[in-house]
């Protein structure tokens, strides 16, 4: 086998593409970020948090010396800001020539979300803000990037949603329920308006996990006890296990799938009744250590 063929055989499965990645200071974008770097990919990880965004950019340096030749770019932005948006689209074409990936994860579980009688205006407005508006923005300007991009040769949307999507919750958290329904209706609409310009639009349905989003909100034993026995896997999902489904769908060897939602949830929607057996699986490990543990 010649040198060319071994090294072509190393490449990565995002090789020569380039990905912003929003959320990216954090749980699922923060291991989203650091595995598209390892599968060769350019990433600009976009945070409101711009500290958290560098810290990940430091990361991916740190753990692939090669990725500094590839500019990894840290961007502050607030996705609920169209004009932000816009900016961090932007931004990305100038220093990375082009857009291949628009990975549209960041979101937020306000803590006084509640019912439909409790829950403020003020609250379903933020949350639809980021959740929903800014997942439009992400969409948006990705598209017209896309159509930049000679030989319509296209582009890949990961919009991050929420098995939420299909599930009502008894422990109510109304606004971002109803953000996460609209993120799945609005992408397999775009999926099925763009398909014919090569841009593939999925949604990332992920169950409840490990992060901060959802552990700052479930702050008891109690409270996480309550979630996880509706989980047929009997855990809460790890950030990497959702980074791996986005992978795959980022990637070419997703080349046929659009307008559809990719459910990494334990089981949780295909759930009547759960067992009450102890949970006897071991949860993989991130790969690279969440940012509180760093510090
Ligand atoms: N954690 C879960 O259980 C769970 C379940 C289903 C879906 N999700 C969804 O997954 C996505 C990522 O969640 P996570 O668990 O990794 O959360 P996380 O809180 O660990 O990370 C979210 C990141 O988004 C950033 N962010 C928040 N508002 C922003 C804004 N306006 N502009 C730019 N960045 C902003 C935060 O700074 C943070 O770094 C979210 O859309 C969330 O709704 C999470």
């Amino acid at each position: 086998m010649s040198i060319s063929q071994v090294v072509k055989d190393l490449k990565g499965r995002l090789d020569g593409k380039v990905a912003i990645i929003t959320g990216g200071g954090s749980g699922i974008g923060y291991e989203s970020s650091i595995l598209f770097a390892r599968e060769g990919a350019d990433v600009v990880v976009a945070d409101i948090n711009l500290k958290a965004a560098e810290l990940t950019v430091d990361r991916i340096k740190e753990k692939f010396p090669l990725h500094v030749r590839k500019h990894t770019a840290a961007y502050k932005v607030d996705v609920a800001k169209e004009e932000e948006v816009k900016k961090l689209v932007e931004f990305t074409l100038k220093e990375f020539g082009k857009l291949d990936i628009m990975f549209n994860n960041a979101g937020i579980m306000h803590p006084h979300d509640d019912n439909a009688l409790n829950t403020d205006e003020k609250v379903w407005d933020v949350t639809m803000d980021i959740n929903l508006k800014g997942v439009w923005f992400g969409c948006k300007y990705a598209i017209e990037a896309f159509r930049r991009k000679p030989n319509k040769a296209g582009g890949v949307i990961i919009n991050t949603a929420s098995f939420v999507g299909f599930l009502g919750s008894a422990t109510p958290q109304i606004a971002y329920t109803a953000s996460k329904g609209a993120v799945i209706s609005m992408s397999r609409e775009l999926a099925v308006n763009h398909a014919r310009e090569n841009i593939r639009v999925n949604t990332l349905c992920p169950g409840p996990l490990r992060t901060p989003l959802l552990m700052d909100y479930l702050n008891t034993e109690e409270k996480k006890n309550r979630r996880l026995a509706h989980v047929p896997i009997g855990r809460f999902g790890e950030p990497i296990e959702q980074a791996q489904a986005a992978l795959f769908l980022a990637s070419d060897e997703a080349s046929y799938i659009t307008g559809t939602e990719l459910k990494v949830d334990g089981g949780i929607t295909a759930a009547y009744v759960t067992s009450d057996e102890a949970c006897v699986n071991i949860p993989p490990k991130n790969y690279y250590k969440p940012q509180a543990e760093k510090k």
